[in-house]
């Protein structure tokens, strides 16, 4: 599982079995943990722009996402943001308590909404971190108005702070990187993405790679021993 691949990456047997171990710990179906992922952001811009397309609507229910989300989604004008290819965006702030506002997000999700965001930790925000039970209850209400929405969760610093995670609570892609973590080795290629269910995981592939390649290519290049 250490060895060193290169060129395309056909058969990768660490790069496969370590996204395997991901999917196991996460009780995801699949995993993309990749040194190609170079940061969180990278891994938001690609769960998101992998699986909206033009006229799609996305909402975060977190209220405002990270500041550098801003634009990835084209919130702050810039070059190559979702904005750009016609993708639409709202959200619904959180109460002033911090909660979730149920009543927003039945308003708000309306039939063009394809993906709902939440962000689990506050970022430069000063509201408090919303724990993965309220997560929950959050994607119950969005799937109970539409069953087919993607929920992801930008679980940016989440991982391991709770037993459970937003993938145990119904999110369809949760999207983080590890590097940040304190007690974990600080390393720059720690940069995971995660998903759930649908086709998600095959969408995100051929944005990370291209569309008929997928997960089947991707040369570790020798760094396979630091992700495990
Ligand atoms: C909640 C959240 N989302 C996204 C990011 C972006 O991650 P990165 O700085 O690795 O691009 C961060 C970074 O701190 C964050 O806290």
């Amino acid at each position: 599982h250490f060895n060193t691949t290169t060129g395309y990456g056909y058969n990768d047997l660490g790069r496969e079995t370590l996204e395997k171990v991901y999917a196991d710990v996460f009780h995801t179906e699949d995993a993309l943990v990749r040194p190609q992922i170079t940061c969180g952001t990278h891994a938001l811009a690609l769960a998101l722009s992998a699986n909206l397309r033009p006229n799609d609507k996305l909402v975060y229910i977190s209220g405002k996402p990270y500041d550098t989300l801003e634009e990835v989604i084209g919130i702050r004008p810039s070059n190559g943001s979702l904005a750009e290819y016609g993708v639409k965006y709202d959200q619904v702030d959180l109460l002033e308590n911090g909660e979730f506002d149920f009543e927003g997000i039945k308003e708000k999700i309306t039939n063009d909404v394809k993906v709902v965001g939440i962000q689990r930790s506050k970022g430069y925000a000063t509201r408090p971190t919303l724990s993965v039970e309220k997560i929950g209850q959050a994607i119950k209400a969005v799937k109970e108005i539409n069953p087919n929405i993607i929920v992801m969760v930008d679980n940016c610093y989440g991982e391991f702070v709770e037993e459970i995670e937003p993938s145990d609570v119904g999110a369809d892609m949760i999207v983080g990187s590890l590097n940040k973590k304190s007690g974990w080795r600080a390393c720059s290629y720690w940069w995971i993405y995660l998903w759930n269910k649908n086709k998600c995981i095959e969408n995100c592939s051929y944005r990370l790679t291209t569309p008929g390649l997928g997960k089947e290519v991707g040369a570790n290049l020798g760094v396979m021993s630091s992700f495990y």
